[in-house]
Parts: C-alpha cells; structure tokens; sequence
C-alpha cells in the first residue's frame, strides 16, 4: 500500500506515530510561515502543516507548488492541533509532513469540488468523475450501496436466490418503448433490452426456482422525468405458492427493515388502500399521506349541495369537489388569484378555482356569494368538517379529470404549508388496481400493469362482460407519493393468458409468436405464482431525502437520454451499419 491510513481515520489516538497519507488537495492556505493543505480521500479530511524552520525547505517549496485537486502523497507525525474543528472527524489532529510527493498534478477543475460548488448541471454531468468527488453525491453511492446489501441480507435470509437473466431478449409490443440492438449474425433482426426481466422470472417459476430476486438493470425508452431514468434498476422478485397477502407481507417486511437498517427509524405497519379509494379521496394512485387533505366532494354519487341556484359551472359539472387548506383564510385575494392562475396553466388545464374563506370569525365568504347564501354555503363548511380560519378550494368538472387536476392543488398546498416533509415517511399499498384500462386513441384495451397479471378470482366472470369493472390482484407501494414498486399475483394457466392476450387484441398466432414460450411453458406444470419489483433507484432517492434519482446513479443520462460525459447516442460509422445490414439511406434521413 502507498498509505498506512486514510483521510478519515487519524485521531489523538495516533499522536507521534509516523504516518503516510495519500489524496487530493482541496484546498491550501499559505499563510507566510504557515501553510495548511486540507487532504481528502473517500473517508474523509485530514489537515497537513507545513512550517517555516520545521519543515524541510524542498518540501515547503513542494507544497506551495500544489494546485488543486493534485493527487498526492505525505509522510509526517500525527500532532495534536491548537484549534481543534469539531466539524470533521479529525479535527483534533493535524500531519507535520517531513516528506511530500505529488504522484500526479491536476488542470483546474471546472467547478468548486466543494458540497456546495458553483457547477451547473451540466457540466457537472460531463465531468461526473469530479462530481463524484463532492462529498454530497459520493454518500448517495455509499447510501445505495447500503440499501443494496441489507436488500440482499434480508432477501438471502429468507431463501430468496439471485439469478441472472438475459439483457439481450426479444422486443414485445406491451409496455413501453423497447431499445433495440442489431443482430450481426441474422441480418435485419434484433434483440430488445429488456424493460424488466417480467418473463424470465415467471419461466424461473415453472423451472421450481421458488424464490428468486435480482437487482437488475431494465431499460425503457420513454420520456425523462426526475425520477424516470431509460436505463434503471429494480429489485426484482418472485415467489411460488403464495397468495398476494403473502407477497404483500414479505415485502413490507424488507422496506420496513431497510428504515430500520438505513435509516434507523421504525416505519409503522404500511396501510392498504384500494384503487378506488385512492382515486376518490386524493385523485391519484399514489398519494402522498404524509398529509391528509382528503378530498370532500359537493356533488357526486352521492349528494349535490350545489345544484339549482344558477351557478351554470356547477349545474353543468359531474363532480364539484374540494379540499381543505387547513388555516389559510388568511389568503389574501392575491394569492388566491395566483393559486387559480397556476391551476389554469395547460400542464394542469383546470378551467378555475372557487374559494369559501371560514373566516377567524365565523363569517363565511365566497367566489360565489352571488349564487350561494350563508346557509348554503355553511353545509359546504360542515362537509368538509372545517374550523374558523380555514379555505376550500374547489374545482368542479369530469370525473376522474378534475381529481386528476384537484390532486396537483392538493400537492401544491401541501408543499406550500410544508406538510411534505422529507426526513416523514409514509408508506402506503394501494391494491385492486383495474385490471384493464381502455385507450381512447389505439381504440382498445390495455393492460394497466402488464399482460401476465391475474385478474381477482371474483372478477373473473367480467372478462365476457364488463372488462372496465375487472380488478386485478395487482398492488403498488407507495412512499411519499412515489410509486417506489409495483407487482401482482400472475396468470399461470394457458388458458387464462390466452384469453388476455385475445381481450388485448392479439390474434392466436400473433399471441404465439411473441409469447409462446410462455403459454407452452405454462403446459409443463406451473406453480401459482406472484411478484414485485422496486425501483432500486427511487428508493434511494428517498432514503437520500432527494426528489431526483440522477443523483444517486453513479453515471446517469441528461432529460434527452444522453450521458454528456462519454457522448452517446452517436453516430456509428458506414462500415459498422453495413456490417449490421442497416441501410444507411434510411438512417441519414
Ligand atoms: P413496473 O413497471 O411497475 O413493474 O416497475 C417496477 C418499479 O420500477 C420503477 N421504475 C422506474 N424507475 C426509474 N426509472 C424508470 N424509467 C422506471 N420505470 C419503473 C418504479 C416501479 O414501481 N415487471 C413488473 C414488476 C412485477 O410485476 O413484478 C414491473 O416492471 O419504482
């Protein structure tokens, strides 16, 4: 080794021993007869003294030529320093460095490497191996590092066993957007990577494997979002012989250990909610329940308190429906005016806002005075159960359109009031997902989670009549308002699948040609079966308390899907393309 210790280790256990250290410069403060050099490594800082008459002369001359970032190596004394820092772990000590060597100099970096650096994204994503240098995005590695191993000392525990499946598969036409990869050797055919190794882990099923998991590389071509990157991972499992309680007992377990491992805190039991529910009470399969804020409607299935006193709006409306933004009648009409401007923008399209002020005094006041009187206005108030001194604010609409546009207000008010607070964790299961949903533009069904999903034994008999109404033994977890898994009990009889994929618009052979191996393999004795799988990535960033996953992916691609740092997607040359029977034509236009 270059070094007896690292950056992060030395204390005034160590006084008087000779030690060598090896690292960056981060920084050098040559104060005339004094210079101190801050030395950093992946464990941490130790501070080296260079002095005037003490240290030797080539090695003073040594130090002042150190820029930053220059990797280097120091021999010297451990020391008790005068002004002990508290703020580093080694902060009662200091080297006198007696020999110094730079083991290579470095140009200057583009940005400060400090937590708080003065680097754009950008740039900071083409220099990523500097990036990672900052304390702040190497502990997110670190961190998932650790979500890693007790994910896998938990799984291990209960004889869960990883097994490698293949990443150049077969491109299907369910899900998202498949990339794709040339074959060399059959011209004109290619392989899909897969978006998750779904098929594999079921075939893993009828092989008797039993228990399987795999932290996994899935790619998906889709568009970027924070928390959406195209190349991802998942923890990917599955069990045979179980029901979805057991799933759903089992993968709590894990999340709950990974609190108390990662984290340190005792996540309580995780709550269910069905689909339903979910989209009625906050208009959105993954609600954030750190805060209540449930939704109250005013007319719907089952009351109207708002029809038939000239309110056209509401009198056209399916849904009026509201929530409670607990205290805040202090709202002056400004920023109630700024609340229905941002509900007004296109992302969101709602057509306007109505407010009802409960005011401190017990006075009501309203948008719609005009149509509504006090009385009327006080059974709103006492629908959503509201105490002087706070606002409702209403939307009214489609059905599942305004929750849609109620659930982005919810989420808006609940930053606003800082009830979205990222060192609270709530989990939550939301079950009984649709089995199917119907897409207005291709004219057919789909299936909401995938083609391999059971519907629920009860439902079945809706698959000849009524498909929007069939539930699925499907289930998501969610954290924070993040989907941070999803999973389902599985179809495992022939007949079943070839019926879904019928109901999802393949002919037979169409149906054979892209998943016979499956339908035959569901002839040679499957076992009923049932999965989940996590987005690895997600979870980290909420253990890391960060919205975005990019952070904690050691190489992660920029919103176009690039990584700026190695420039890809390129180009290929004309000999490569030809090579892989791709017409150049073609491609150039
Ligand atoms: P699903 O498609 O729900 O299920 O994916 C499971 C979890 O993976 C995460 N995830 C992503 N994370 C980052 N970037 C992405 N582009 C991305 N897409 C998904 C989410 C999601 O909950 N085979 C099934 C699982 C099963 O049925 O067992 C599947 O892939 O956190």
């Amino acid at each position: 080794m270059l070094r007896t210790h690292t950056c992060g280790e030395l204390s005034l256990g160590h006084v008087n021993q000779d030690v060598v250290l090896c690292g960056w410069v981060q920084r050098v403060r040559d104060k005339g007869g004094m210079i101190w050099l801050d030395l950093r490594d992946r464990y941490g800082i130790t501070q080296l003294l260079f002095e005037e008459g003490k240290t030797p002369a080539n090695v003073l001359e040594t130090a002042r030529s150190l820029g930053r970032e220059f990797v280097i190596s120091a021999k010297g004394a451990v020391i008790e320093r005068l002004a002990k820092n508290d703020k580093i772990a080694t902060g009662d000590i200091e080297i006198r460095v007696a020999e110094l060597t730079i083991l290579n100099p470095a140009k200057l970096p583009p940005f400060l490497i400090e937590d708080e650096t003065d680097g754009g994204d950008d740039i900071r994503m083409k220099y990523r191996y500097l990036d990672l240098r900052r304390n702040v995005v190497r502990k997110n590695l670190q961190l998932r590092h650790q979500v890693a191993r007790y994910t896998r000392a938990y799984l291990d525990n209960l004889n869960f066993i990883e097994v490698e499946t293949p990443v150049l598969i077969k491109s299907t036409p369910e899900g998202a957007r498949d990339f794709v990869v040339p074959s060399r050797m059959n011209p004109g055919e290619f392989y899909a990577l897969p978006q998750s190794p779904q098929t594999f882990k079921q075939l893993l099923m009828v092989a008797g494997f039993d228990r399987y998991y795999q932290i996994v590389k899935c790619f998906r071509d889709e568009d970027l979002r924070a928390d959406r990157q195209p190349e991802f991972t998942q923890i990917d499992c599955e069990m045979s012989f179980v029901t979805q309680e057991d799933v759903l007992n089992t993968f709590e377990g894990m999340i709950r250990e990974l609190f108390s491992k990662v984290k340190g805190i005792d996540l309580p039991e995780v709550p269910r909610v069905t689909y339903a529910d979910a989209m009625r009470l906050y208009g959105s399969d993954k609600p954030d329940t750190r805060f209540e804020m449930q939704f109250v409607e005013l007319k719907g299935d089952d009351r109207d308190l708002t029809s038939g006193k000239g309110f056209g709006v509401f009198d056209d409306a399916g849904l009026v429906v509201g929530i409670n933004a607990s205290g805040c009648a202090g709202y002056t009409r400004k920023q109630v005016d700024e609340l229905t401007d941002w509900i007004k923008r296109p992302q969101i399209g709602a057509k306007g806002l109505v407010y009802v002020r409960y005011n401190a005094d017990g006075s009501i006041k309203s948008s719609v005075d005009k149509f509504y009187s006090e009385e009327e206005l006080k059974k709103w108030v006492e629908a959503f159960d509201a105490k002087p001194g706070d606002l409702l604010l209403i939307l009214s609409g489609q059905g599942d359109k305004t929750r849609k546009q109620l659930n982005e207000l919810r989420l808006e008010i609940g930053s606003r009031l800082g009830l979205r607070n990222p060192d609270e964790y709530r989990a939550l299961w939301v079950i009984d997902f649709p089995l199917l949903e119907f897409g207005e533009e291709e004219n057919r069904w789909f299936a909401m989670h995938h083609p391999f999903t059971s519907p629920k034994p009860e439902d079945v008999d809706l698959l000849d009549k009524n498909l929007g109404q069939v539930r699925a033994n499907a289930y998501d977890m969610v954290i924070n308002g993040v989907e941070v898994g999803g999973g389902s009990v599985r179809i495992f009889e022939k007949e079943l699948q070839r019926k879904m994929f019928e109901i999802l618009g393949f002919s037979a052979e169409e149906a054979q040609e892209q998943f016979g191996f499956l339908m035959n393999a569901f002839e040679f004795g499957a076992p009923p079966h049932a999965g989940i799988a996590f987005g690895f990535d997600r979870l980290c960033s909420i253990f890391g308390g960060a919205d975005s996953i990019r952070d904690f992916i050691a190489f992660p691609k920029n919103n176009s899907g690039r990584d700026v740092m190695i420039d890809s997607p390129s180009a290929i040359s004309d000999a490569q393309l030809k090579e892989l029977a791709i017409k150049v034509a073609e491609t150039a236009q």
